[in-house]
């Protein structure tokens, strides 16, 4: 696990399209998405993260739809397994149903999505370890008590937790008041931001979001109490030549850690981009978390426990 750049999140390709039937309300096509691949691999981003449950195998599916033609090994897969979703088939079960969907005889990093049970989840990630199905392992919406155990229970195999991946963003730093990024920082694992745009809440942008989405139902009601932030990002952005959103990217890179952006568009590649290369000040920082304390919102997810 040496690939620092950030990711491209995936859970808005599970959208099946149609009015009022996805969290993201987003009108996705196949012509669309194959250009966000295309942008990407063409500036070096090919870590792609998705989940068996973003849509229920659909996002899995169109990722891979969107990568033909191009080698196994030019770019990663990262996917999930949620224990709150198996059958019988347990974690081997749920791999080889991602494998197919994805097209391909390995993951390069598989994550436990949701901690449940870590004690009894754990252990059944070592033979897929062994096995070389999957290459390396994360879990996700951990605590620190959860990431040391799932660590111990690895390690009595000779293999360890190689990254964590939380919510975290200006408006939701649990996992660093919880000590978390210290502890990844300390033990060389990975840390992956997710939500660092609050699913598009914290992008300045002035429409809301679509009518009808499961995102719209959390976000648009606290649009207003994000103004003065996002105007302040948008004002820091400008003087770059960049956008708010591509401050809260290069705010998340800057503490530290490797942002998922989720990707819908090809333009949304170029803020990427562009993120990777604004370099914040300390104060710039202080100011956008203290603006971020005072909007005072709570974007915790329904799927996720307190850290
Ligand atoms: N492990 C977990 O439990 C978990 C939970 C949530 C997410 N994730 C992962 O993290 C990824 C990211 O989260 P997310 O996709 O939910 O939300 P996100 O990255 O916070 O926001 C994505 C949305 O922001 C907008 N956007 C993206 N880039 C933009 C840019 N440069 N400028 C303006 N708007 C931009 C897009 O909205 P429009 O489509 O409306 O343009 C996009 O759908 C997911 O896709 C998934 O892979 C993991």
């Amino acid at each position: 696990m040496t690939n620092k750049t950030p990711a491209l999140g995936t859970w808005a390709w599970g959208d099946s399209g149609k009015a009022g039937d996805g969290y993201f309300g987003s009108q996705l096509t196949e012509y669309g998405l194959r250009e966000v691949v295309e942008k990407a691999h063409s500036n070096g981003l090919t870590l792609w993260d998705t989940a068996m449950v973003y849509g229920m195998g659909r996002s899995e599916t169109a990722l891979a739809q969107a990568l033909k033609g191009y080698a196994r090994s030019e770019y990663q897969l990262s996917t999930k397994f949620t224990p709150q979703a198996a059958g019988d088939d347990l974690v081997a079960g749920m791999l080889e149903q991602s494998l197919d969907r994805l097209g391909t005889d390995y993951v390069d990093l598989y994550w436990i999505h949701n901690p449940a049970d870590v004690a009894r989840w754990t252990p059944l990630l070592i033979p897929l370890l062994r096995s070389g199905r999957i290459k390396h392992v994360g879990v996700s919406n951990h605590n620190l008590k959860e990431i040391a155990l799932a660590d111990q229970i690895l390690g009595e195999a000779g293999f360890r937790v190689e990254a964590v991946q939380n919510h975290y963003s200006l408006l939701y730093r649990s996992s660093e008041r919880a000590g978390i990024l210290d502890h990844c920082r300390e033990h060389d694992v990975q840390f992956f931001a997710y939500l660092v745009l609050e699913q598009g809440a914290l992008t300045g942008r002035t429409r809301p979001l679509p009518e009808g989405s499961s995102r719209a139902a959390v976000y648009n009601g606290i649009l207003p109490q994000l103004q003065t932030l996002t105007d302040r990002m948008g004002a820091i952005g400008e003087a770059r030549g960049a956008s708010a959103a591509d401050v809260a990217i290069a705010w998340a890179i800057a503490k530290g850690t490797t942002p998922i952006i989720g990707v819908t568009k090809a333009g949304h590649v170029d803020g990427l981009v562009r993120a990777q290369g604004i370099t914040l000040t300390d104060e710039e920082i202080a100011e956008l978390e203290a603006l971020a304390d005072a909007a005072d919102v709570d974007t915790r997810g329904s799927w996720e426990h307190a850290m």
